[in-house]
């Protein structure tokens, strides 16, 4: 038995798999984002330790077993968040998560420090994102010196609950590649990188391989999950990252698009890409030798989730739900009448690196309503994967086959509107709905020496849906791609 944690942006889920990769048991509990202002984004570490414990305590009861068959135990989280410790582990503010915009200004002064965009490329492969951890640590070295003082060491969020499990400061080479201080292709911190920005070694965890073990869990720990003593915890990865793995798309050829609250387009590569203008971000891949390349939308399924809460503040008594605004859609033809949606709610990462840029709903006449404004939405979103797609290509990515996930792929329109929009054939994998938990889980048994390697962990990528375009609606979605395309531009230049 295997058990795989991901410590997502709402929710922390556990899943416990057997030896032959079946999902056994799950448990999960939430917890809440603190956004103090405009492009903050927050949350207590302390939160993130609670939901696990509990949800670990659940699901260790109601093993067969009662978890003294737990061989390994995997982790997978949210990436790119600042969790910032002083010498005794105490956590000192709240960490800072991935889709904080607040160090834009640091991102771009690093930038030019270390030589301009395409120096910073070749040490590191990726442009130092808003969203990634080292403008972060700039931010809190300008704005919060008594902080950055105080701080020891600093850790992603799940490195975070291992330090709890284990005691140790580690991390694996998935997220680290997503602070934007690490060599990718080496995969090794930047040793120039650091110097540039004066970010001292000693502040960042150990790296090791997703697939290697990095302690073992505390023995009051094991008592108190009634696992067996000595249990190994391994790396794991970054959730974008795993959650590819998890699909099965390891070697080159698939492209995975995951729709949750982010919408990521991605895929694996056997080499490290060059990132020309770095367009999308480059991780290592979960196994030696592997590379990973993503472009990552901010908003995604967010931005139905929006249009939901805002239509439910209308009668807290009845709460809007997701299927009735899906239902609504569904019941509108392709294309919503022309009706144009730019999902930009947060800013956006990909296609276009703009923090500041706004969303849009473009085209509306007296003869639209919600369904058409939820099918928009939904469009635009698509239309907008579609556009990180072009751009992952022209880095690498090959596509022989496309295969979704994530949470709103469970909606057959949004499954079918993704064929239409990409006017290709989609397919769903088994085993891809439980997302990183499940890499992490896999990650756990190759640790732990159940299985050689993550391949042979997957096997082969088992298909479960096929969608077929329609091609009425992909006609459509072609002359509606040319003026997406568009719109973001001439938003900008009303915006400039
Ligand atoms: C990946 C990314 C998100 C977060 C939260 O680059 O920002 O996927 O990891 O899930």
């Amino acid at each position: 038995m295997l058990i795989g944690i991901d410590l997502g942006t709402s929710t922390c889920k556990i899943i416990a798999v057997d030896a032959d990769g079946a999902v056994v048991a799950k448990a999960s509990r939430d917890y809440p984002m603190i956004n103090l202002r405009p492009g903050w984004a927050e949350q207590e570490p302390h939160l993130w330790w609670s939901a696990t414990d509990e949800a670990m305590t659940e699901l260790a009861a109601s093993l067969p077993g009662k978890g003294a068959e737990v061989r390994g135990i995997g982790l997978c989280g949210q990436m790119h968040g600042l969790t910032a410790l002083d010498a005794d582990d105490e956590v000192i503010r709240p960490a800072i998560l991935w889709n904080d915009q607040r160090a834009a200004p640091q991102c771009d002064a690093l930038t030019e420090r270390a030589g301009g965009l395409e120096e910073l490329l070749r040490m590191t492969r990726n442009r130092m994102l808003p969203g990634f951890t080292g403008g972060k640590i700039l931010w809190l070295r300008e704005h919060e010196p008594e902080h950055y003082e105080r701080m020891a060491s600093l850790l992603n969020p799940k490195d975070y609950l291992r330090l709890r499990m284990t005691g140790r400061h580690v991390t694996e080479v998935s997220d680290a590649s997503g602070t934007g201080l690490f060599d990718v292709e080496r995969r090794q911190w930047s040793e120039e990188l650091l110097e540039i920005a004066d970010i001292d070694l000693s502040l960042l965890p150990e790296v090791v391989e997703s697939t290697e073990v990095t302690g073992t869990l505390l023995p009051e720990l094991a008592r108190r999950w009634g696992l067996p003593e000595g249990t190994p915890v391994v790396g794991g990865g970054g959730d974008a990252v795993i959650q590819t793995t998890a699909m099965g798309l390891i070697d080159e050829g698939e492209a995975g698009f995951t729709i949750g609250t982010a919408g990521i387009v991605a895929g694996g590569l056997t080499r490290c890409p060059d990132n020309p203008g770095g367009r999308v971000q480059v991780s290592c891949g979960n196994e030696p030798g592997r590379w990973h390349i993503m472009g990552v939308s901010l908003s995604a399924g967010g931005a139905l989730q929006w249009l939901r809460d805002s239509l439910s503040r209308l009668d807290t008594q009845h709460p809007f739900t997701f299927d009735r605004l899906v239902e609504a859609a569904q019941e509108v033809e392709p294309g919503s009448r022309g009706l144009l949606f730019l999902p930009y709610l947060l800013g956006e990462r990909s296609p276009h690196v703009a923090p500041d840029a706004t969303a849009c709903l473009v085209g509306l006449s007296q003869f639209h309503h919600v369904g058409h404004i939820a099918r928009a939405v939904v469009e635009g979103v698509l239309m907008n994967m579609r556009e990180i797609l072009e751009i992952c290509v022209a880095a690498g990515l090959q596509t022989d086959r496309i295969v979704a996930s994530g949470g709103a792929t469970n909606h057959p329109m949004w499954l079918q509107t993704l064929a239409d929009v990409l006017n290709r054939e989609v397919v769903t994998a088994t085993g891809a709905t439980e997302g990183g938990a499940y890499g992490a889980a896999l990650a756990a048994g190759v640790g732990a020496g159940v299985w050689p390697d993550l391949p042979t962990a997957l096997g082969r990528l088992q298909v479960e849906q096929t969608l077929t375009p329609n091609p009425a609606a992909a006609e459509q979605y072609e002359r509606t791609f040319a003026a997406h395309r568009r719109l973001h531009e001439a938003q900008q230049e009303v915006r400039e």
